[in-house]
């Protein structure tokens, strides 16, 4: 099986490999690759994390062969999967979307609010071109996303008909914690995950057939509040864990008084990325180095493997995944994407039946669900309107003088990115 990896030269590749290194035993659900490709335009980045992503196989015995090139045609040729995790601007781009909001008095962040439509917009077309160009080659190959804004992202490829699968790694970060609060294997804790990519609560978790979620909040409440950055009576009032992401929604204006006062957590990657660059240039260096933990990406490379492996075998298990609503959620439109727990075969991923919603988070779903749609409205056919109505849909925003600030501050700072600007 042929892997290609659109993004390849991103430093959380050695992340991606270690875990397919690791990870190739079918039994255990794993995936014997025999040729993954990393694909970029940036030559320099290339050598370096193909370099380490070579001795990362070799340190662990994998007999499959890493090659890179950026040339993305050759790269897809005869890929069975091709992951993709690119990031249009750089760390650049993003550091403008976490800083400008701001100025208005609206929380700045990668996938929340102004910065993550600036986000999709710059995004979608390349992802778009990417897809087209997979399936010309590959007609049967399969999609996996990880690259920001998943939720807009993935209803973009799978509204334009490609084999897609988008996947965030928060609720296998939730399943770890839990599994080690709990001391229990990860494989035995189901997350009753529900919601958009990036807005998502667990309103259960299983062990034994048992949610034993009131129990984790009694016994480690603390831990989970503080990870989240949470106030802990919150999760009691709730009743569910929300993921992190959600304290851009129900704290927003004291992050944004944070926010004012500290570097961008993309100035802070970027510094990040020259020491990792570094490290990754020494030929001793023949495994995933600390460093990488600090990023947001962990278990990253877990949910990879498995989500490719179920798609490419077929297994038909259970992941939470980004995937068209199809009437999961009945308050939502068909065409909407939503993460939750789905099977996932060689046909693609179904999402599980999910009980209604409350109020309480269906609420933001409706809200948010709206904005995407106006957002990938925005991204595919352009224009300042488009963009105004996006924004002024978005719960976090929706305010026409703010919503007209920030569409012509967006454009602005995104025009070589931005086709129709
Ligand atoms: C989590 C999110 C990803 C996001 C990442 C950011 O993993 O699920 O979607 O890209 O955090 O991490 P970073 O280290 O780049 O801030
Ligand atoms: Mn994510």
């Amino acid at each position: 099986m042929k892997l290609a990896v659109v993004g390849g030269g991103s430093t959380y590749t050695p992340e991606l490999i270690d875990g397919f290194a690791r990870l190739r035993d079918p039994a255990g659900g794993g995936l014997p690759l025999e040729e993954v490709v990393l694909i970029d335009p940036a030559a320099d980045r290339l050598e370096l994390v193909g370099g380490l992503a070579r001795r990362i196989f070799a340190r662990q015995g994998h007999p499959g062969r890493i090659t890179w090139t950026g040339d993305l045609d050759a790269g897809v040729d005869g890929a069975d999967a091709v992951l993709l995790q690119l990031r249009v601007g750089g760390q650049a781009a993003r550091n403008q979307d976490e800083t400008w909001p701001l100025d208005c008095g609206c929380v700045g962040q990668e996938t929340t609010g102004a910065g993550g439509l600036a986000k999709a917009l710059r995004t979608v077309p390349v992802v778009l071109d990417i897809a087209e160009r997979v399936r010309r080659r590959n007609p049967g190959a399969w999609i996996v996303d990880f690259t920001n804004p998943v939720g807009i992202v993935t209803r973009a490829l799978l509204t334009a008909g490609h084999r897609a699968v988008g996947l965030c790694n928060v609720a296998i970060g939730f399943q770890r914690k839990f599994a080690r609060l709990l001391g229990v294997p990860p494989e035995e804790v189901s997350l009753g995950h529900v919601g958009l990519n990036h807005l998502t609560w667990e309103r259960s978790v299983t062990v034994g057939g048992e949610d034993v979620l009131p129990r984790l909040l009694a016994e480690h409440g603390a831990a989970v509040a503080e990870d989240l950055r949470m106030p802990r009576e919150l999760l009691d009032r709730l009743g569910v864990v929300p993921s992190y992401y959600l304290r851009y929604f129900y704290q927003h204006d004291e992050v944004v008084r944070e926010l004012r006062t500290k570097p961008s957590r993309a100035a802070e990657v970027a510094a990040m990325e020259r020491q990792l660059l570094a490290l990754y240039g020494d030929p001793a260096l023949d495994e995933k180095p600390e460093l990488l933990a600090k990023r947001g990406g962990a278990f990253y490379s877990e949910a990879a493997v498995a989500l490719t492996a179920s798609l490419l075998r077929g297994t038909g298990d259970v992941q939470v995944v980004n995937a068209f609503n199809h009437g999961t959620l009945p308050f939502l439109p068909d065409d909407a994407v939503i993460e939750v727990p789905a099977t996932v075969d060689a046909r693609g991923a179904h999402p599980l039946p999910v009980s209604p919603l409350e109020p309480l988070f269906a609420g933001l779903v409706a809200n948010v669900t709206a904005y995407e749609h106006l957002a990938l409205e925005a991204a595919l056919k352009g224009g300042r309107d488009r963009v105004f109505q996006a924004l002024l849909a978005h719960p976090l925003i929706g305010q026409i003088d703010y919503a007209d600030r920030l569409a012509d501050t967006l454009i602005a700072h995104n025009r070589e990115h931005l086709a129709w600007a």
